[in-house]
């Protein structure tokens, strides 16, 4: 008999601190993926989820996706990617259309004029549509539909989560990955993916937070009712804390990070005024002292003004109320002492730490929440929504015709219609 093809499914996190590459394969009968490598470099060349330097990102790139290759003794050729940023932009759109045939009921053809009718809202011309998550259906009046087919009606609306992106700099990082030799077959927005690797359905339904501190970006998405309602990125992350460390002690780079990491805390009252550390730095050979009460206000005033600001950005849409299970906190940054304690202050809600679960292969090392969004972008690429074939040329306008026709309902949104059936 014929030996079966292997799904191999690659991950690829390309983000401002670190480039990272999780090679995954799913087990035929239980789904169940299995960490086959993982590489990571450090990033170059991005700067808040935008290109800053072509060929430093293609290197990046390069080295992370060797690694895992070399770990996992396999050769790859295509990956799934995250974006992230400033130009990433999202709302909340809604289209109503009358149902053909009120009698025998709503068709398919019908949900799918509703989407595209919701999806011509305000597109600009240098934007493009990445995600368009139908949230729920509204017919003659009645909300919280999930499966509008057949039900008799004549008005039938669709309110759907949108996402865009500034088709330049999305362009930028597509470039960057083929240019280092590899396919992208697909791209997500990177909380969506982190979601994937931490929520469960239960929180998704009760409503929770997930914030991603990362080193140049904070994403944050909301989920309630089962579905994505909000997402938002704060140009801010941990490399804004080292910065502050850097200025504020007077090191450099390299031992703010470093201080930051070992003797760093989020919450200033937890430490004692007269705690003294003593470190050398790359300066000089003589031991600073440092106080690290000091060191842990400095951190605190920029955890705080992230915080405050997705707080802020949450409440100014009415939303906060609506994280019923918490908060999760995830990326780099989430492993910085105190910081879930200080969130539990500013959020008044619970909020634990986000480590990606239920992994099989090489799992101790994944199991970190820097490792979020690579992971979900595995099970992304794992989901039975995802099946294009690709097409040599003009690979972006393909991608987004690819995201315009399979709308990441199976994942994010509900579990019907398949998207290929639908526009
Ligand atoms: N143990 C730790 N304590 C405090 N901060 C940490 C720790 N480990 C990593 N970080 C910080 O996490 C940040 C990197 O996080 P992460 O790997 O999630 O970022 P990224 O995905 O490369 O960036 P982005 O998502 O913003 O593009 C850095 O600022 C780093 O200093
Ligand atoms: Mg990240």
């Amino acid at each position: 008999m014929p030996k079966k093809k292997r799904k191999i499914i690659t991950g690829l996190d390309i983000g401002t601190t670190k480039v990272c590459a999780i090679i995954g394969e799913p087990d035929p009968h239980t789904r169940d993926i299995k960490v086959l490598g993982l590489g990571s470099n450090p990033s170059r060349g991005l700067k808040r989820g935008m290109v800053i330097d072509i060929d430093d990102t293609v290197e990046s790139i390069r080295q992370a996706v060797y690694k895992a290759e070399e770990q996992a003794q396999i050769s790859i050729k295509d990956v799934f990617i995250g974006l992230s940023g400033e130009h990433i932009s999202s709302f909340n759109s809604s289209g109503v259309v009358e149902v053909t045939n009120p009698v025998r009921g709503v068709s398919r053809t019908d949900i799918a004029r509703a989407i595209e009718k919701a999806k011509q809202l305000t597109t600009p011309f240098d934007r493009e549509i990445i995600h368009c998550i139908p949230q729920e259906f509204v017919c003659d009046g009645q909300s919280g539909i999930r499966n509008p087919l057949d039900i008799s009606c004549s008005r039938l609306e669709v309110r759907m989560h949108i996402v865009t992106a500034a088709i330049t700099s999305a362009q930028n990082i597509i470039r960057c990955v083929q240019q280092a030799g590899f396919r992208v077959r697909g791209l997500l927005l990177q909380s969506l993916a982190s979601s994937l690797a931490l929520l469960s359905e239960e929180e998704k339904d009760l409503g929770i937070l997930l914030v991603d501190i990362g080193g140049g970006t904070t994403d944050i998405a909301l989920f309630y009712d089962g579905s994505v309602r909000f997402t938002t990125a704060i140009p801010f992350g941990g490399d804004n804390i080292t910065n502050d460390i850097k200025l504020g002690i007077r090191v450099p780079m390299y031992d703010a990070e470093n201080l930051k990491k070992k003797y760093g805390r989020a919450l200033a009252s937890s430490v004692d005024p007269e705690e003294t550390v003593e470190i050398k730095t790359r300066l000089n050979n003589n031991p600073l002292k440092i106080n690290r009460h000091y060191l842990a206000e400095i951190i605190q005033a920029r955890v705080e003004e992230i915080l405050l600001l997705a707080k802020e950005r949450l409440e100014k849409n009415g939303l906060l109320e609506h994280s019923g299970a918490g908060i999760v906190l995830t990326g780099g940054s989430a492993l910085l002492d105190g910081i879930i304690e200080l969130s539990e202050k500013i959020f008044e809600l619970p909020v634990r730490l986000g480590t990606p679960r239920g992994l099989k292969g090489i799992s101790s090392a994944v199991t970190s929440p820097i490792y979020a969004t690579g992971i979900g972008l595995v099970i992304y690429g794992n989901s039975d929504n995802y099946f294009p074939r690709l097409r040599p040329r003009n690979l972006f306008a393909w991608l987004m015709d690819v995201f315009r026709r399979f709308i990441d309902w199976e994942v994010f949104g509900q579990s019907w219609p398949p998207t290929n059936e639908l526009g």
